[in-house]
Order: C-alpha cells, then structure tokens, then sequence
C-alpha cells in the first residue's frame, strides 16, 4: 500500500523532505520614519515604530546583524511641506535622501530599497498628481506623474540607494525611471517594481502610520481591481519588458494565487508584500490570544514563499528573523 505518511514519521525524515524553508536572507523590513527626534509608537500598527533618523540607522543595524540583507523606507512628512506636485519627493537633502546617506554610511552591506511613489509627498493624499476634470472628477495625471517619479528615483540613486521600488503602479514607469537611471551614469542601480499592486483595503494602517490616506476618492483607477487575475499577467509582460530587475505583488496572504501565476510568467525574482493589515490581523488576534504568534507568522510566512516569492516584504522581518534564529 502507498502510505504518503511515512515521509512524515519523524522529524528528520520530515525535514529531509520538506520543500520550502524560511531564512532571514528572505527577508526585506519596511521601515517607517520621520523628522521628528523622538520614536513614536504607531497606533494603527501595534509593535511597529515610526523611528528618528538615528534610531533608523540602529534598527537597521540590529535587522541586518539578525540576517536581514534589505530595509525598505517609508517617511511621513509634515503637512508643510506636502503640495500638488509633491516637489520635496526629489529634494536632495529630504528626509530620505538623508536617510539613505546615513544607513549607507553606517552599515555599508545592508541594502537600502527606496518606495516610488508621491503619497507622502502630495498634498492630495494620491501616488500620482491630481487634476479635476471641469465635471469635478478626479482625474490622477500618468505621464505628467512618471516625470516626477524619475527625479525622486535619480534623487534617491544619487544618495545611494540600491534599489528602487515604484509602488504607484503609473503606465510605463519602469522604463522611464529605467532611461533617467541609466542616462544618469546609474546603470547599477535596480527597480523592484510593485508589478501587480491590488487595490486593497488591506493597506488601511499604513495610511495611518504615515497619514497618507487620499483626500478624495480612491486609488482605484491606477491599483488593480482585487477581482482581476490574467490582469497580473499583463502587468507581469510590461514590467519585465520595460526592465524591471524584479517584480513584486501585493498584498501576499490573500493573493497567493498571483504570486504562483507571476512565478510562472517570468524567470525574474518575485517579492511578495505582507501588508500592513495582514500584519494587523496577526498581531491582533495574537495579543487577544487567539493565535499563536509565533506558529502563525512563520506559517504565513512559509505560505507565501511556498507560492512562489523569494522575498518577503513584512513587519515581523526581525521577529521571523529571531525565532529562525532560535530565539
Ligand atoms: C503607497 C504605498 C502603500 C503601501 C506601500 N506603499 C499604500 C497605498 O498604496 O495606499 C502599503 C503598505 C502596507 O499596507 O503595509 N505608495
């Protein structure tokens, strides 16, 4: 009789057979920061901090002792200096541009992956810039949004980030930040494209940790619809011809289908983004004790490589990182 069991009787025999295994190497930790001096606990994200500049360079340090090669940044910037065209994305002495100085300076083999997109910066709340239509419609400019999202990506080269990481999902932004990289004398520099990028409610806390939620409408008509699967095929091709280095999809968790099919469409390496409400979901029913934190997270974690990312991006990289670890 076939008996499958038997290579599930011990726990040698099950780790010899076992086809997927998590490492910190697979790990990318989204990093929140802001102007201010002081660390500040984030409401809607429990157990996640948006950090001082030097308390960034610190977390950093102790993520990338635990194994973590990559930090991807996310600041919060004051009201003052948001406006319609999100002109402080590429100022050079910026929040970010300083950060990545920093972190490049104090911790010379972490890789440090900047976001590409104008939320923080735009006044309206939007990833691209915002026009209304004479019959009041919001209308999100692409062409005119991807120029700017070439001067923050070359802002961002020019401090010294390693990779770039467009999660705006504009129509032919990765060959247009591809041309101002490389016209720029930065060929080496990558983009991790947010390829098949959902419209998700899934995204609510991290609007709360950066206050970046929009004014008005929603991000509907440039995030793709949750419904749609041949969809992310499409953007797949695209983001793969335009010179894309990788390609990510988000959220990961209820999407894991995508991930499996992207996998197969394309010989690139595939990230997946467990996003802030999937982090919440945990941590929540965890801190109630209705799950166990630990078991949870790494099963998650092991699911969403199982489809087919090589790398996470999640708010429990260090904790995952630690237990792995053994501690
Ligand atoms: C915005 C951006 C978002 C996230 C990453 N980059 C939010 C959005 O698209 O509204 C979400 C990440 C998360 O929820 O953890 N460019």
């Amino acid at each position: 009789m076939i008996r499958p069991r038997r290579n599930r009787r011990t726990p040698a025999i099950r780790s010899m057979v076992r086809e997927t295994s998590l490492q910190a190497s697979d790990f990318i930790l989204p990093m929140f920061l802001h102007e201010d001096g002081e660390d500040t606990p984030i409401a809607s994200m429990p157990g996640v901090t948006r950090w001082s500049l030097d308390s960034l360079v610190r977390e950093a340090g102790e993520a990338h002792a635990l194994g973590i090669p990559a930090v991807v940044l996310f600041p919060k910037i004051e009201e003052a200096l948001k406006s319609p065209l999100a002109e402080e994305c590429h100022h050079e002495n910026g929040l970010i541009p300083r950060a990545i100085r920093a972190l490049k300076a104090a911790h010379p083999t972490l890789c440090v992956i900047t976001d590409i997109a104008l939320d923080p910066y735009n006044s309206d709340g939007h990833d691209g810039v915002v026009q209304r239509s004479e019959r009041g419609e919001l209308i999100i400019l692409n062409d005119e949004t991807v120029a700017i999202l070439c001067e923050q990506a070359l802002c961002h080269a020019k401090a010294g980030a390693d990779i770039v990481s467009p999660s705006d999902m504009m129509d032919g932004r990765v060959a247009a930040i591809r041309e101002a990289l490389d016209d720029g004398g930065f060929q080496d520099v990558s983009i991790l494209s947010y390829t098949a990028k959902y419209a998700s409610a899934y995204y609510g806390p991290f609007r709360g940790a950066l206050d970046s939620a929009p004014k008005d409408g929603d991000k509907k008509t440039y995030q793709m619809d949750p419904a749609n699967f041949r969809e992310a095929v499409r953007e797949t091709r695209l983001d793969e011809a335009e010179g894309a280095d990788m390609l990510m999809v988000k959220p990961a968790g209820p999407y894991l289908d995508i991930i499996a099919r992207v996998r197969e469409t394309t010989t690139l390496p595939v990230a997946a983004y467990q996003v802030s409400g999937e982090y919440l979901m945990l941590k929540s029913a965890a801190a109630a004790g209705w799950l166990d934190e630990r078991a949870v997270v790494l099963e998650s974690l092991t699911g969403i490589k199982r489809a087919g990312a090589d790398m996470i991006l999640t708010y429990f990289a260090k904790q995952a990182a630690g237990w792995l670890a053994g501690k």
